[in-house]
C-alpha cells in the first residue's frame, strides 16, 4: 500500500513555481498577485484563508486579504468584487465560502470575471472544463488529478466512483475523470446520498474519490482490494486522547480502508494541502493570461 503524499505534491508544485516567479522577476515581469475575501469569523475559513495567503509568500506572489465582518452586506461585498475585477494589479481572486446566510453565493460567484476566477467556480469556467477547453480548474479537483498524474495510477478504462456530489468537487472531478485523456478515459459513477446500495457501487470501484462530509463514512469492507482511494473530507472529530480534544479526520475509515487499497490519500496531508497549491497554479496561470489571451 502505497500513501499518496500530499504534502510532498504540494511541496514540489510550490518549488516549481517559486522557480518560475524567480525567472520573472529575474526580467522585470509582473508578479503574480492573488487577493482573497473573507467575509465573518468562521474558524475553518480562517484557517483556509491564512493558509492560501501563507502560500503565496512561500511561492514569492503578491497577495492582498480582505477581511470583513459577517453583517457586511451583499451590495457592499459585490461592490469589492467589482473593485477587483477592474484592479489591473490583481490577477486572480477568490471570496472564500461559506458566505454569512444574508448573502447569495450564487450572486457573488456570477459577478467574478470569470477571467479572474481562479477558483473555477464561475459557470464558464465549468462550463468550458466540462468541454475540454482551457479552463481554471477547481481547485480540489485539480489536486487529485495532480496526485494521480504525478504518482503515475493508471486510470484508462477504470471504473471509479465517486461519492458525492457538490458543484466544487463530487461534480467536477466526475467529469474530468471521464474525459478523453491523461488522467481521465475512467468509467464514472457519481454517487449521492439517494443513491440505491451505496456499498455496493463503493465496492466495483477501482477507484474511490470519497467527498461527502461526513468522517469516515466509507468502510474497510466496501472498498476492493487493490483499490485507489482518495479522500477529500476534513472533519473535526471529538477525540478524548487529544490535548485539543479533537482530531482531523476524513471521509474514509483509514485504518480499516489502508490495508485493502493500492494507494490511499492520508487526512490531514493529502488532498487538502493539493488544493492550496492548486489555486497558486491558477494564479500563475491568470497572471501569465494563459487560459484567456
Ligand atoms: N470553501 C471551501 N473550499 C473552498 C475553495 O476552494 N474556495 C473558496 N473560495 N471557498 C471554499
Amino acid at each position: 500500500m502505497t500513501i499518496l503524499d500530499g504534502k510532498l505534491l504540494s511541496e514540489n508544485i510550490k518549488s516549481e513555481l517559486a522557480a518560475e516567479v524567480d525567472q520573472i522577476r529575474s526580467r522585470g515581469g509582473k508578479i503574480p498577485h492573488l487577493a482573497a475575501v473573507l467575509i465573518g469569523e468562521n474558524p475553518a475559513s480562517q484557517v483556509y484563508v491564512q493558509s492560501k495567503i501563507r502560500s503565496c509568500e512561500q511561492v514569492g506572489f503578491k497577495s492582498t486579504l480582505i477581511q470583513k465582518d459577517a453583517d457586511t452586506s451583499e451590495a457592499e461585498l459585490l461592490e469589492i468584487v467589482h473593485q477587483l475585477n477592474e484592479d489591473p494589479d490583481v490577477d486572480g481572486f477568490i471570496v472564500q465560502l461559506p458566505l454569512p446566510k444574508h448573502i447569495d453565493e450564487e450572486r457573488i460567484t456570477l459577478a467574478i470575471d470569470h477571467r479572474k476566477d481562479v477558483d473555477g467556480f464561475h459557470p464558464v469556467n465549468f462550463g468550458r472544463m466540462a468541454q475540454g477547453l482551457p479552463a481554471y480548474l477547481p481547485a480540489t479537483p485539480f489536486g487529485i488529478v495532480e496526485i494521480l498524474r504525478r504518482y503515475n495510477i493508471e486510470t484508462a478504462g477504470k471504473h471509479c466512483v465517486v461519492v458525492g456530489r457538490s458543484n466544487i468537487v463530487g461534480t467536477p472531478i466526475s467529469i474530468l475523470l471521464s474525459r478523453k485523456g491523461y488522467p481521465g478515459d475512467c468509467t464514472v459513477t457519481l454517487t449521492h446520498s439517494r443513491t440505491r446500495d451505496l456499498p455496493g457501487e463503493v465496492r466495483r470501484a477501482d477507484i474511490v474519490v470519497a467527498a461527502i462530509g461526513i468522517p469516515e463514512f466509507i468502510k474497510g469492507d466496501w472498498v476492493k482490494e487493490g483499490a485507489v482511494v482518495i479522500d477529500v473530507g476534513i472533519n473535526r472529530v471529538p477525540d478524548a486522547t487529544k490535548k485539543s480534544g479533537s482530531r482531523l479526520a476524513g471521509d474514509v475509515a483509514f485504518d480499516e480502508v489502508a490495508p485493502r487499497s493500492s494507494h490511499i490519500t492520508p487526512v490531514p496531508g493529502g488532498v487538502g494541502l493539493m488544493t492550496v497549491a492548486a489555486l497558486m497554479v491558477n494564479t500563475l496561470k491568470a497572471c501569465k493570461k494563459e487560459i484567456y489571451p
